[in-house]
């Protein structure tokens, strides 16, 4: 009699405490994936910003991704954190943080990219910085809680992968500032701002980190039309801060591994494979080094 009564009892407490909704909603294919940086990430936040945050949300942008329509990826067609997502499984990018509507949205992660933003709060007027893109993150990190108990989310979050790629923005904001400091300096203050914010998201409960180093930013198509009587070439002085700030990032994150023993990370030197790209680039496919693709320096 006893030990009936404790059955019922158990089996109402499971029928209480299970949330109705889980049952219901399917589980993300992978591990959730949570999205921060610039353009070269952004699934479509900008969207919903005011000027003078950059848009792209018209043609060609998004000619080859399906449909030919413009998302607001700065881009042909899909972009990096659409690609990182398809191989956890999911159909593309995690949705950007601004379109959402229902938090079921959010169960494969989100994605706060913002373009034109930077690891400062000073670069990119009208963005969402890389430290709104944090604080956004733990909004969306404290709601899990409120949704698994506070025990679950972290157990999900150690397991989440955390993508990040920002810094273009800032050292292209210097190079065209009033250069009022040493390039040491302005480096210093990029590394010190990125430190702040990943140690916001391990305290958060991010685990699993994959950064992108900075590429050849020198030699992108607009700072190319800047220079084009000298013979259209990249900017060497831009390059070389992205080589400055790619090194110390990389020391950076081995740094953070002594204060955060849990971190487990992979530096993308995207630098290194811009650069092989660009020296062998028929044999990867591409026939035009020079040329936008869509944006404003399409000729
Ligand atoms: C894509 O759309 C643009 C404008 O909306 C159009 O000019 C272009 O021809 C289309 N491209 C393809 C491949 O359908
Ligand atoms: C940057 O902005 C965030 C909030 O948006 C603020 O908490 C932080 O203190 C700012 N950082 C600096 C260095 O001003
Ligand atoms: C978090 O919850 C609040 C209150 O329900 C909601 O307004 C907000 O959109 C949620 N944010 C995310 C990222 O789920
Ligand atoms: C340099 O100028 C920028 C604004 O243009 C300012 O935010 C920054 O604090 C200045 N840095 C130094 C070292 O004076
Ligand atoms: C870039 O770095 C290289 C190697 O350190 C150096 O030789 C060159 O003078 C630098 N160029 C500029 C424009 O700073
Ligand atoms: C960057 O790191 C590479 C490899 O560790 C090194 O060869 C190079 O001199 C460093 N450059 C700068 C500017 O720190
Ligand atoms: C990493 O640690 C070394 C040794 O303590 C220090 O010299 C270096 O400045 C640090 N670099 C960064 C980017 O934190």
């Amino acid at each position: 009699m006893k030990m009936k009564s404790y059955f019922i009892e158990t089996i109402l407490l499971v029928i209480i405490v299970s949330p109705s909704v889980a049952i219901v909603t399917p589980p993300p294919p992978g591990p959730p994936l949570y999205v921060f940086g610039d353009s070269l990430v952004d699934a479509g936040n900008n969207n919903h910003l005011q000027d003078p945050a950059p848009k792209a949300n018209h043609p060609f942008h998004g000619v080859d991704y399906p449909g030919n329509v413009s998302t607001g990826r700065f881009c042909n067609g899909y972009i990096g954190s659409d690609y990182v997502a398809m191989c956890l499984g999911y159909p593309q990018s995690p949705p950007a943080y601004l379109s959402i509507t229902n938090e079921f949205q959010t169960l494969g992660g989100i994605n706060f990219a913002s373009a034109g933003s930077g690891i400062l709060n000073s670069t990119g007027e009208g963005t969402l910085s890389l430290a709104t893109q944090v604080m956004y993150f733990e909004g969306a990190a404290s709601n899990l809680s409120r949704r698994v108990g506070n025990m679950a989310p972290n157990t999900l979050l150690s397991k989440s992968i955390f993508y990040i790629s920002s810094g273009s923005n800032d050292i292209f904001a210097y190079f065209f500032g009033s250069k009022n400091q040493t390039n040491n300096q302005f480096i210093a203050t990029m590394v010190n701002n990125f430190r702040l914010h990943l140690t916001k998201l391990y305290n958060c409960g991010a685990r699993k980190i994959i950064m992108l180093s900075t590429s050849n930013i020198g030699c992108i198509p607009f700072i190319r039309s800047l220079f084009p009587l000298s013979s259209g070439d990249c900017s060497e002085e831009l390059n070389n801060l992205s080589i400055q700030f790619k090194n110390e990032t990389r020391d950076l994150l081995q740094n953070l591994t002594s204060t955060m023993p849990e971190l487990r990370y992979t530096f993308i030197d995207t630098y290194e494979i811009d650069s092989e790209l660009r020296e062998n680039a028929h044999q990867y496919g591409f026939t035009d080094l020079t040329n936008a693709c869509c944006g404003h320096w399409k000729v």
